[in-house]
């Protein structure tokens, strides 16, 4: 950000994540303005960002946007072990080897993101005329909430032989700190957001590419 105000940069984009909320932000249907205390590091950095760029934007007219994105879902980047990402890893196992030891209970619901759209409220919040935002560092963006039983299902209609098991690790306490849902009303009119995938659709895309890639 201080580059950008340094060299007058047109335009910065601020990653932001669900991770920013914590254990005392409702969790159903979380609202855009609300209780911002996260417990992990992660989420610390992130609502500094967050904060750090409405402040550039206000005190220097440095035009930082940014999105609190859900856990997002690719079949081009693999896994890297966050606590969304039993969600990715998901697929590749259940590709590779019919079987998946999931890190969080059976039932546990969060928000997540077909890559996608991911870039396209990326792309969209990017292109909106300034003047129409009143938000700028922390927008919401829903997508698809699900629990990690019913992606075991979606993923069964494609693989029925797959098995998976529950192992909940210290990334259980995690999840449970995240919303469930996103009221993404703000992005809706402030930019237009509109997610165009669900899961059937996610689920049916990631194992068409994926098995072209790992068998
Ligand atoms: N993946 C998700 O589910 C998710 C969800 C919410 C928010 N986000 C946010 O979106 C952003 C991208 O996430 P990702 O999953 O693609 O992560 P990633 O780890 O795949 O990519 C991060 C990129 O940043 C680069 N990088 C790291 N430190 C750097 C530095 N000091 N200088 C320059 N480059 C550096 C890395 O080389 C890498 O290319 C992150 O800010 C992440 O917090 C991701």
């Amino acid at each position: 950000m201080e580059c950008a105000r340094e060299k007058q940069l047109t335009r910065v984009l601020n990653p932001s994540s669900i991770a920013a909320f914590g254990p005392e932000t409702p969790r159903d249907n979380t609202p855009q303005e609300t209780v911002l205390k996260p417990r992990t590091m992660y989420g610390i950095t992130k609502v500094a960002g967050e904060l750090l760029g409405d402040y550039y934007f206000r005190k220097f007219g440095v035009d930082v946007r940014g999105l609190r994105y859900p856990g997002i879902i690719s079949s081009e980047t693999p896994p890297g072990g966050g606590t969304t990402d039993y969600a990715v890893a998901i697929y590749y196992e259940a590709i590779q080897k019919k079987r998946y030891e999931c890190f969080v209970r059976e039932d546990t619901v969060l928000p997540m993101m077909y890559m996608p759209d991911a870039l396209k409220a990326c792309v969209d919040l990017l292109e909106a005329p300034v003047e129409k935002l009143v938000h700028h560092s922390d927008f919401n963006v829903g997508s698809m909430s699900f629990s990690a039983g019913e992606l075991a299902s979606e993923i069964k209609k494609h693989i029925p032989e797959l098995k998976v098991t529950y192992k909940p690790d210290f990334r259980q306490a995690i999840a449970d700190s995240w919303p469930k849902s996103l009221d993404d009303n703000a992005a809706r009119k402030e930019w237009g957001w509109k997610p165009s995938h669900n899961i059937s659709s996610m689920t049916k895309d990631m194992i068409e590419k994926l098995s072209k890639k790992l068998l």
